[in-house]
């Protein structure tokens, strides 16, 4: 009995030396197309509110993050890096982190594009588009983190998924190097994930069946994960992420969650 009582004290004293300092005071500021999108009608929906959380749709999504963590979500469906600075919605995702920033909160903008780009002009065109992004977060004084894009989750006869993003994840992990920022490899990650669990389980999380694109609510929960724990992965100890220890080793396993 004393033994166990020593062993159990023990535990307590080293997990208090253990504890990670708290991490500062944060904001996420999201920028994207629809696959990032918190958007609840056809032809939208992304991983935006499995990372932020949402009591907008139903059933309420939980968030990955810590309560109280601001995380606006500005990704909207249709654009590519050109429309989304043209119409307007860059500036309101600047705004975004700028009032974030004016709080004395860590703000971190993560910048996933290509679905569309991909549809009007080249990856360069778009490298050069995410270079402007990058800069101008920056002088807004946020944090950018680039983002490859999400897997389509279009299968080919062997069951692999065949993804056209690929130079487009390549153009993004460039533009990320030459501009020394995080980058999280959203696109082979999906890409590694849909392999192991298969067509079915894959499109299961589909927005509608024939829609490989956007996601339901159980797509949207296990890709804000993932990008949750590639945040994790990058930001060691610094982010306000909730860990789900089962979600994460079901992704890190290939396992179907729904
Ligand atoms: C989507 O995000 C916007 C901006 O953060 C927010 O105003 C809106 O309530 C969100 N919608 C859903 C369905 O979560
Ligand atoms: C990049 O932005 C320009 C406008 O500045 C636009 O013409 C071009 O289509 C954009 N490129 C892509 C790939 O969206
Ligand atoms: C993990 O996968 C198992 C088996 O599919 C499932 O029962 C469980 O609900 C999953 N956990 C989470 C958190 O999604």
């Amino acid at each position: 009995m004393f033994k166990v009582l020593f062993l159990l004290s023990a535990i307590v004293v080293s997990g208090s030396v253990a504890i990670p300092a708290a991490v500062p005071a944060s904001s996420f500021v999201l920028i994207g197309d629809s696959t990032t999108a918190n958007g609840t009608t056809e032809n939208s929906g992304g991983w935006g509110n499995g990372f932020c959380g949402s009591n907008a749709v139903s059933p309420a999504v939980p968030s990955a993050l810590e309560p109280n963590t601001p995380c606006i979500n500005t990704a909207k469906n249709g654009a590519t890096t050109g429309t989304f600075v043209a119409n307007g919605y860059f500036d309101i995702s600047i705004k975004a982190i700028k009032a974030e920033v004016a709080k004395g909160r860590k703000t971190y903008a993560t910048i996933q594009f290509g679905h569309n780009d991909q549809k009007v002009a080249t990856p360069e065109s778009m490298g050069a588009n995410l270079t402007a992004m990058v800069k101008q977060v920056r002088s807004a004084g946020g944090e950018p983190i680039l983002v490859t894009p999400l897997t389509r989750r279009t299968f080919n006869s062997a069951n692999q998924i065949s993804d056209s993003l690929g130079p487009w994840a390549d153009q993004t992990k460039l533009i990320a190097q030459q501009q020394n920022t995080h980058v999280l490899d959203l696109n082979a990650a999906s890409i590694k994930y849909c392999n192991a669990i298969g067509p079915d389980a894959c499109h299961r999380l589909n927005r509608s069946p024939t829609d490989n694109t956007h996601l339901n609510q159980g797509g949207t929960i296990v890709f804000g994960r993932m990008v949750a724990d590639l945040m994790t992965a990058s930001f060691p100890n610094q982010l306000p992420i909730i860990a789900n220890p089962d979600l994460t080793r079901n992704i890190s396993l290939g396992i179907p969650s729904f």
